[in-house]
């Protein structure tokens, strides 16, 4: 017998993964934001097996993944204008669109809200796997629930090991972080969690100022104190001179840190073991959550990160980053700018 280890679940066999989801299985799957856990959305038993694996609390719904915007009419009613527009311009692409479900979608999908999330996803293996199986998949990020999401294969296989049936292996993830989630299934489009569509490319798209509504009446996605946090304490700056501070201050006291800034950090010491660099907030995002999960294997204490400005991409990096940091006691976050703003305090 051979032993079937968390490696043997990887695979690039897009015909395989389809039967199994066909079958009831779960099968983790590359999109270009971060890797999706999902099952067949009209399989309420598969669908409540992601729940189980994610130990994911019932009431977070599920965002359904769809081969192209074409079979949209088959899953939402009262498809607004505004829909329509968002899903011709960015799908396939990181953009969930929360609408008025129809009914027969298993209220385990919805979390027995009158609204689903769908999105077309641009990657290459997701979009063949989707046209093979032929349905709407339902997939959360392939994480633990309150984890960081996987952007590579073996992240997800060190994050569920055997509670998942296959893992389709497509490199690594292009956004880095997850889909922007914007709601259209009542009043104006608002912005429940910023993502690798911006603002300011909604904005444009539909003519209008986009609210965000992330601490809103609709059950809005990460607002657990807890999430997308590394084991590592994340401490987040809005400068480099402030990023030094920080850093002398912990090396002083033999913490063995990571750092993460757009820009250079004058006079490091030897006490940081790790230092990204990325150009811009593309390569920022992309390398985030990688950054976090390099930070927990080499054992470091803390990642000091410098925010990026929020607009573009920095608003949704922003927004990881407070949550990350909300995880430990001691964790900083960046000034309570995004927060304010957020919640229209
Ligand atoms: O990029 C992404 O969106 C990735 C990839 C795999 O597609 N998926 C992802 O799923 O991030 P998840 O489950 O980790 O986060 C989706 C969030 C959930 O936290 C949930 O709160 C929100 O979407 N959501 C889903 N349906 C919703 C609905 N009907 N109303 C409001 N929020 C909804
Ligand atoms: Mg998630």
């Amino acid at each position: 017998m051979i032993a079937r280890g968390p490696d043997s679940l990887i695979t690039r066999d897009v015909a395989r993964a389809a039967e199994l989801l066909r079958r009831g299985a779960l099968v983790a799957f590359p999109t270009e934001t971060v890797y999706g856990l999902g099952a067949d959305a009209l399989n309420a038993d598969a669908v409540a097996r992601i729940f189980a694996a994610k130990g994911r609390p019932a009431n977070h719904p599920l965002i359904i993944h769809l081969p192209s915007a074409e079979v949209l009419c088959a899953w939402a009613l009262d498809i607004p204008e505004a829909a329509w527009l968002l899903a011709r311009r960015f799908w396939p692409g990181p953009l969930t669109l929360i609408l008025r479900r129809q009914e027969y979608i298993p209220d385990i999908v919805t979390g027995g809200l009158s609204t689903v999330g769908l999105r077309v996803p641009a990657h290459p293996v997701a979009l063949e796997l989707l046209r093979l199986f032929g349905g709407g998949v339902a997939a959360p990020s392939a994480n633990r629930f309150g984890r960081v999401s996987p952007t590579e294969a073996q992240h997800v296989a060190e994050e569920l090991g055997a509670a998942v049936d296959l893992i389709l292996d497509g490199g690594p993830c292009r956004v880095g972080i997850e889909s922007t989630i914007v709601d259209l299934s009542h009043g104006e489009p608002a912005i429940l969690r910023p993502g690798g569509v911006t603002r300011e490319q909604l904005e444009q798209t539909l003519g209008r100022p986009v609210a965000l509504r992330t601490g809103g009446p609709v059950r809005a996605p990460g607002q657990h104190a807890v999430h997308y946090a590394p084991q590592a304490r994340v401490i987040v700056v809005d400068s480099a001179g402030e990023a030094r501070a920080v850093i002398e201050e912990l090396a002083a006291d033999r913490q063995r840190l990571a750092v993460l800034a757009l820009e250079p950090i004058p006079g490091l010491n030897a006490g940081v073991k790790a230092i990204s660099m990325p150009s811009d907030e593309q390569e920022m995002a992309r390398e985030l959550y990688r950054a976090f999960r390099q930070a927990d294997a080499l054992g470091l204490d803390a990642i000091i990160v410098v925010a990026p400005p929020a607009s573009g991409l920095g608003l949704a990096i922003r927004d990881r980053l407070r949550r990350a940091a909300q995880a430990g006691a001691g964790n900083r976050t960046p000034n309570d700018y995004d927060a304010k703003r957020s919640t229209g305090v």
